[in-house]
């Protein structure tokens, strides 16, 4: 049987990327719809989370599913010596599809070997984040009306930010160029650089954050310092301020710049930056709702014809 998982968006073609981009805007057109009537979705989230739960659950609801799972590991069976592979194995009696978020990078690719239901890696480790890609690939494509030839600069924890890894991978289609912002402690890894070699993609590296270096950017992605990766907290203390947008920082910038962020922000972006036309992270939260209804349907086998045919749909 095909595998129907989501562990990683480096594996989506061009056309895969697109279709999905084009149900999520079915989905933001029509958010209520009973496409998922019948099944059970499970989240399980090893570490915290807001938006990817929540997104994922409010996804659930609004297609007519429900929901089981746990938002903080401490109150289940793990704690009494339970490993991954049997807390899976329960799960899937019980559950259509699983959602899961865990700190071990590779997790998911584990447990999407083990499950017999779908897995959507929900953010594993430092590793990848798929759903954040394709709900970023949404609010690109939105922001900019294409998600070719972009100029997109990465800024911050381009080290253990998973989120910055999942979107360089899936952008391979689209000739960016990137720029990386960051200092040498939270550098792009090399793994991630020879991809980009590999693949043809161009990027700059950059120490420098300010106007100058950032003003030919059509999407500024800022990221926070992961401070839960790191093993010497007095590293973290002295790399976690190092790059905060402010607002005079953007007196250069493109009519057309967007500046992303994955959140939770902790100090990267001014709060005087909010209410300017270039401020679209809390849109970007929002298209998570409708990335991630795709996401569901697809790893369920709802494919675009059936959602743009729906009858369902519940103004
Ligand atoms: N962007 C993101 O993964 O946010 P949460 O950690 O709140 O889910």
């Amino acid at each position: 049987m095909e595998n129907r998982s989501l562990v990683t968006i480096s594996g989506h073609t061009k056309d895969k990327i697109m279709y999905l981009i084009q149900m999520a805007r079915e989905f933001e057109l029509h958010t209520n719809r009973k496409l998922l009537d019948g099944k059970v979705i499970a989240t399980l989230f090893f570490e915290p989370s807001t938006r990817t739960r929540l997104s994922f659950e409010t996804a659930a609801n609004r297609l007519g599913a429900r929901v089981i799972g746990f938002a903080d590991p401490k109150i289940t069976s793990g704690t009494k010596g339970e490993t991954l592979k049997d807390t899976i194995m329960m799960v899937s009696n019980y559950a259509d599809i699983i959602v899961m978020r865990h700190y071990l990078e590779g997790a998911a690719l584990y447990a999407s070997e083990v499950s017999p239901v779908p897995i959507v890696n929900a953010g594993d480790g430092a590793n990848q984040h798929p759903s954040q890609t394709m709900l970023d690939l949404y609010t690109i494509y939105q922001t900019q009306g294409t998600l070719e030839n972009l100029n997109i600069y990465l800024v911050g924890d381009l080290k253990y930010g998973r989120t910055v890894h999942s979107l360089l991978t899936a952008m391979r289609h689209f000739n960016p160029t990137f720029h990386f912002i960051a200092p040498d402690e939270l550098a792009m890894p090399d793994y991630y650089k020879m991809y980009c070699q590999q693949h043809g993609i161009r990027y700059f590296e950059h120490k420098d954050f300010d106007a100058e270096t950032i003003k030919d950017a059509d999407i500024l992605y800022m990221t926070r310092v992961q401070r839960e990766r790191f093993t010497d907290l007095m590293e973290y203390e002295r790399v976690k301020d190092l790059y905060l947008l402010k607002k005079d920082m953007l007196s250069l910038a493109r009519d057309n710049m967007k500046i992303l962020h994955p959140l939770p922000r902790v100090n990267e972006i001014e709060y005087t930056i909010d209410d300017t036309p270039y401020a679209y992270y809390f849109q970007q939260a929002r298209n998570g709702l409708y990335a991630r209804q795709a996401l569901l349907c697809d790893a369920l086998g709802i494919t675009l014809e059936e959602v743009r045919n729906d009858q369902t749909i519940q103004r």
